[in-house]
């Protein structure tokens, strides 16, 4: 491997535990303003130091990420459909390899949808990418997308990743699922593990232990961080699972402490409950006590 690229890969991976934390915020590229994810200048600012790199697009990049951050940026660099179009796996290459250069990715991301109408065209695309991408050293995440029509199995996604790796993809994303450890042993790259969508605290953080028990590098989360009402405290307690090998029971009481810490700090405002019991939501989706979230029995669901 050229030491471009496995210096760049050790930025995403980090070669000190094999481990990855990737905080991912490219959801609009598809989906617009997504809940929560509105102002995104506002939401990656005060997780930027808690993850290992970011997922990003490259406007969200130039217009919402500080160029002073050392932080590694994993640019998606696939689009071309959206949540109202026609069919979401019709996606395309969209950024220039010269203007991910610019943007000093360290990897560059993209999607394929195996088993769709489309599957062709972004199999292909990755192959391409790979090839463009390693003459400049740069690494590429393939991401795994899953859709209503596509299958969230191990069998499913044993195939997605395999072929992934196949076309050279130095980095697999794909959602975690029962015999995960199959997908992981069938694929000759790491494997990181998407989020997916919000779950309870707690579930999300059974998610990023089980992902790692069964041989995930890490994850690369987004809904299950910004959409917690406590951001910050999430990403701590995700992060302490991935790099400081805690249990689940330990990171959910780290989450506990941070988040009765953070309401401690916050300048006292009359109009602003500050006690994370008090804002009681109408919402059973958005819960805002870390209690509330509590089940043995995670059933992460996929995007
Ligand atoms: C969008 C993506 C997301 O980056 C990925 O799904 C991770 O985010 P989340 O944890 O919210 O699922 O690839 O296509």
């Amino acid at each position: 491997m050229d030491w471009g690229l496995q210096n760049r890969l050790s930025s995403i991976i980090k070669p000190q535990n094999n481990r990855a934390l990737m905080l991912a915020v490219d959801h609009g590229y598809f989906l617009g303003p997504t809940e929560k994810l509105e102002n995104p200048k506002k939401v990656i600012a005060p997780l930027l130091k808690y993850c290992d790199s970011l997922m990003v697009t490259r406007g969200v990049q130039r217009t919402s990420v500080s160029a002073t951050t050392d932080t590694p940026m994993v640019l998606r660099v696939s689009g071309g459909s959206s949540i109202i179009g026609e069919d979401l796996s019709q996606e395309d290459i969209t950024v220039s390899i010269q203007d991910a250069i610019r943007l000093n990715a360290s990897a560059l991301a993209m999607s394929i949808f195996v088993g769709s109408k489309y599957e062709y065209q972004t199999i292909v695309n990755l192959g391409k990418l790979v090839s463009e991408a390693e003459s400049y050293g740069i690494p590429v995440l393939a991401v795994t997308a899953v859709g209503k029509e596509l299958g969230k199995d191990a069998r499913y996604l044993s195939l997605a990743c395999r072929v992934a790796a196949e076309q050279g993809a130095h980095i697999v994303k794909t959602y975690y699922c029962d015999n995960f450890e199959k997908v992981v042993q069938s694929c000759p790259v790491p494997i990181i593990v998407a989020g997916g969508k919000k779950i309870p605290e707690r579930d999300a953080l059974q998610l990023t232990f089980n992902a790692i028990k069964g041989g995930a590098v890490g994850v690369d989360m987004g809904r299950n961080i910004w959409q917690s009402e406590h951001p910050v405290a999430m990403i701590r307690a995700v992060r302490s699972i991935v790099h400081g090998n805690s249990n689940v029971d330990q990171a959910f009481k780290l989450y506990q402490k941070l988040v009765s810490e953070e309401s401690k700090n916050r300048p006292k405002n009359k109009n602003k409950p500050n006690n994370p019991n008090q804002n009681k939501s109408k919402n059973k989706n958005k819960p805002n006590n870390p209690n509330q979230n509590k089940s043995k029995n995670p059933n992460p669901s996929k995007k």
